[in-house]
């Protein structure tokens, strides 16, 4: 295993050169911009990001949709952190850990836990609304944390709630450029340095966004399943773009799947929040038991990676595709208050949560891989950061503790930031260069019926083959499919549906890869084939880079940080 370094270019993986620019320039027109900062996504880390740097630097933001499209705003749960004078940070960290079953990077952990409680307070010092009682916060409780830790705002809407304060302060501050629906094609790489992005406009055409530095908080790659409760944007661009420059990506192996998304056929599909569990809601099987009773100490609120083993073990073994949420012996006016969306969000799929049991299955979630960086955002490639769900800080191990994602998105986002002040006041302070290896021949593309078809069987090809339960057979038989669905595939066009195709193919194959090379069960990796933890072979992460000299994927294991 070599030695990656971070930001400053010392064993960097990127030294060899840039990757070429995924796109052809016949016909479309070329705007050119210029910051110091230039942060690509709109949801809390992004935004956060970007309200910080915007103090001191000309900043830019990129979002391939609208600010209320964003998986942040679709959140419900909360924010976890220690915030009651029962709690503290050495106990969020050892939930933390616990859940995280032997990968979390303790340092990067204790980042979080010790400077979460303060984000909050700055969070609603800019204006969000959390809810209170009797001008206390109130704290849910949710999965594997030993107390209520967890703010909320508008009952179950915290993500809006949140989102929506931020968006106000940047679209009102007019200190960051905003430019929604824009799609970030590729960045730009001068000599081994991230130098900028090029992105495609919502009436075709291309802008060059030249950069000192780029903050990738592009979010997850929920969208390579068929079932997932994020937006039909989280295509993994961020994960792919980097993996391009030449970054190393770390843990892609772990998708965290949400115990209880409503099954219904729909996509994205409706979260049904783990705070209902928190408040007292029960999992029942077929025959009205609740098998979460018996199998894990903390019955409904184990981690969500136990909670979603026995899930499929009961379903296996009733022959169902679900199993059933109660929350009929809630007060009914307790839950109206408390959890609006979900209750609204039933309705109009014709279910009363009152009243009736609700059927749930494990929806993908959380993508727990991403671009490695270490606690200041800093990935392996200089000048280019990455913060949020699209980072791998190593702060979620192998499962992600509830409502530790916004808490992530706030605390990275705002420690990039400040790294940012220390990299932009001393580094080379101008791009001087760029080499722009835009092809000049047309590209025809790909027809949308073939690219849709593509979409759609790589979310079967994952969902069949690179599941909750994983095995070498049919980890392989994924490989060979979407080998297969890539060789037939003509290099992308200008259109948004084809590149974000390439670029869940690009993440689908390294989930494979990586899902292939762990032979071991740990956390949201679940492998028939290799059921047991094995610490002694496996307490390491799996790392993914490209081979800047051939193109090639390289997957090798590499050490834990204690
Ligand atoms: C939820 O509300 O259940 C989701 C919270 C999270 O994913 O952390």
């Amino acid at each position: 295993m070599r030695a990656y370094g971070y930001g400053d270019g010392s064993g960097s993986s990127s030294a060899g050169g840039a990757a070429a620019p995924f796109i052809s320039r016949r016909g479309a027109d070329l705007r050119y911009s210029s910051y110091d900062v230039l942060v690509v996504g709109g949801g809390i880390a992004g935004l956060t990001a970007a309200l910080g740097a915007a103090h001191r630097w000309n900043v830019g933001l990129i979002t391939k949709g609208s600010l209320d499209q964003t998986t942040t705003f679709l959140a419900q749960g909360g924010i976890a952190a220690a915030m009651s004078p029962h709690d503290s940070p050495k106990l969020h960290l050892k939930d933390t850990l616990e859940a995280g079953v032997g990968l979390c990077d303790d340092e990067a952990v204790r980042v979080l836990v010790e400077e979460g409680p303060a984000r909050i307070r700055e969070l609603e010092q800019l204006g969000t609304k959390f809810d209170r009682r009797e001008g206390k916060l109130i704290l849910g409780k949710e999965g594997a944390h030993s107390m209520a830790r967890v703010v909320h705002a508008g009952g179950d809407a915290t993500g809006s709630v949140v989102a929506s304060s931020l968006a106000e302060v940047i679209t009102k501050g007019g200190r960051v450029e905003l430019h929604e629906n824009e799609f970030v094609i590729d960045l730009l790489m001068d000599g081994g340095r991230c130098v900028g992005a090029v992105s495609l406009g919502a009436e075709g055409e291309l802008t060059v966004s030249l950069a000192r530095a780029v903050v990738l908080a592009c979010g997850g790659a929920g969208q390579v399943y068929s079932r997932t409760t994020n937006p039909l944007m989280a295509t993994g661009d961020g994960h792919a773009m980097a993996y391009r420059a030449g970054a190393v990506m770390r843990d892609m192996e772990f998708m965290q799947f949400h115990p209880t998304a409503y099954y219904g056929k729909e996509n994205p599909t409706l979260l049904v929040t783990e705070a209902l569990r928190g408040e007292g809601a029960y999992l029942l099987d077929d025959a009205g038991c609740r098998f979460m009773v018996g199998a894990h100490p903390q019955a409904e609120l184990a981690p969500r990676d136990v909670v979603v083993r026995h899930m499929r073990r009961v379903c296996d073994r009733d022959g169902s595709e679900h199993v059933w949420l109660d929350a009929r012996h809630l007060d009914a006016a307790f839950l109206r208050e408390r959890f609006p969306t979900v209750l609204n969000g039933l309705k109009k799929r014709g279910f009363d949560l009152c009243g009736q049991l609700i059927p749930v299955a494990p929806a993908s979630h959380y993508f727990i891989g991403g671009v490695l960086t270490d606690t200041w955002g800093r990935s392996t490639v200089p000048g280019l950061y990455a913060c949020g769900e699209t980072s791998s800080t190593g702060i979620h191990g192998a499962n992600r503790l509830a409502s530790n994602s916004l808490l992530e998105g706030l605390v990275f986002g705002e420690r990039t930031v400040r790294e940012l002040n220390r990299y932009l006041a001393v580094a080379d302070p101008a791009v001087r260069k760029v080499r722009l290896d835009l092809a000049d021949e047309v590209r025809e593309g790909n027809a949308p019926g073939a690219v849709a078809e593509g979409r759609a069987t790589v979310q079967r090809t994952m969902t069949d083959l690179c599941g909750v339960v994983r095995n070498a057979p049919e980890l392989t038989r994924a490989q060979e499919t979407l080998a297969a669905l890539q060789a037939s595939l003509a290099a992308p066009g200008l259109s948004v549906a084809e590149l974000e195709l390439f670029n869940l193919l690009t993440v689908a194959e390294h989930m494979v890869a990586a899902a292939l090379l762990r032979e071991e069960s740990r956390g949201v990796h679940l492998r028939s084939d290799f059921p047991e933890r094995d610490d002694a072979g496996w307490r390491r992460h799996s790392l993914i880079h490209r081979d800047l000299e051939t193109g090639g994927l390289v997957v090798e294991a590499g050490p834990v940080a204690d």
